[in-house]
């Protein structure tokens, strides 16, 4: 069966909303680092390799998905014909240890992967918070879940109720993360202004700050840096998303030189700087780096 790109969408969003409790099921005992390394890098959680296993298990089996990549991949994993499922299986997984938001995201390209954001037929994320949510972006606009957990027989599922539409209000709270001591003069120029015009909101997970933004408008940046030209979050399954959300509401992305997503990713852990929010901040951003 020719499943389309929106209908394969959709699966892989009810997936991974029905996933999430589960998910969140392993953080108790996820929160220290199982020693090796993965190919961003990073030291890697527990939690990360259980919310990794439990995602590909679930996406790479549903009809209508050709490729699966992940932060915890080295490569794609090649599923047959159909859209490349991109996730971050959990991201901000370092709060944990200090119990602060983490979460996962994903991006849904109908186009072999990796590919630019131009591919995506939709983007979302789970928010882990005081109360997990879900946010969906597709041709239609940018809709925010509850995910409540129903417990039977198959053990926990996520479910979504409460929808609302969500659209970028004016700009009033920021985020920057990479440290002020490591940014470029031209964004520590920049971010001297806004931080005299909006309020600061930074809690370390880019699920729960780019949430922030979604709600009250301003701008999350996670800079070029003056030793890391590229900054530090991937492009396919962080900035590449998150841009396609932003923009559906009315935002605007920005990788220093233009959208993020006419980013050509150099691979499927290429890095981008990560600028987004209100079109009128990201347009002063791009002048000043
Ligand atoms: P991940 O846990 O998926 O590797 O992502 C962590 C990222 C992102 O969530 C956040 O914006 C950024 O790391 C925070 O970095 P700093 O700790 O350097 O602020
Ligand atoms: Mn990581
Ligand atoms: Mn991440
Ligand atoms: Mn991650």
């Amino acid at each position: 069966m020719n499943v389309d790109a929106e209908e394969a969408f959709e699966a892989v969003v009810d997936e991974v909303v029905k996933t999430a409790p589960r998910i969140a099921d392993g953080f108790a005992d996820g929160r220290t680092y199982e020693g090796d390394e993965n190919p961003s890098g990073h030291e890697v959680l527990g939690a990360d390799l259980h919310a990794n296993r439990l995602l590909k298990e679930c996406i790479t089996d549903l009809e209508g998905v050709g490729g699966f990549a992940s932060e915890e991949e080295e490569g794609v994993v090649d599923c047959g014909d159909g859209v490349g499922v991109a996730v971050d299986p959990l991201d901000g997984s370092s709060n944990l240890v200090t119990n602060n938001p983490a979460g996962v995201i994903l991006g849904v390209y109908d186009a072999p992967l990796p590919s630019p954001g131009e591919g995506l037929v939709g983007a979302g994320y789970v928010l882990f918070g005081p109360l997990t949510t879900a946010v969906v972006a597709d041709g239609d606009g940018v809709v925010e879940y509850v995910v409540e957990t129903e417990r039977g027989e198959e053990g926990a599922e996520g479910v979504r109720v409460d929808e609302r539409e969500l659209t970028l209000p004016e700009p009033t709270v920021y985020g920057f993360g990479g440290g002020r001591e490591n940014w470029t003069d031209g964004f520590a120029g920049f971010a001297d202004e806004v931080e005299h015009e909006l309020k600061l909101r930074y809690g370390g997970s880019m699920v729960g700050d780019v949430n922030q933004v979604l709600h009250k408008g301003g701008i999350f940046a996670y800079p070029a840096l003056r030793e890391r030209p590229q900054g530090k979050l991937r492009t396919l399954f962080e900035g590449a998303p998150m841009a396609y959300i932003i923009e559906t509401a009315g935002g605007g992305s920005s990788d220093g030189e233009g959208s993020l997503l006419e980013r050509e990713p150099d691979g499927v852990h290429d890095r981008t700087p990560v600028y987004l929010g209100n079109e009128t901040v990201i347009e002063r951003l791009e002048e000043e780096v």
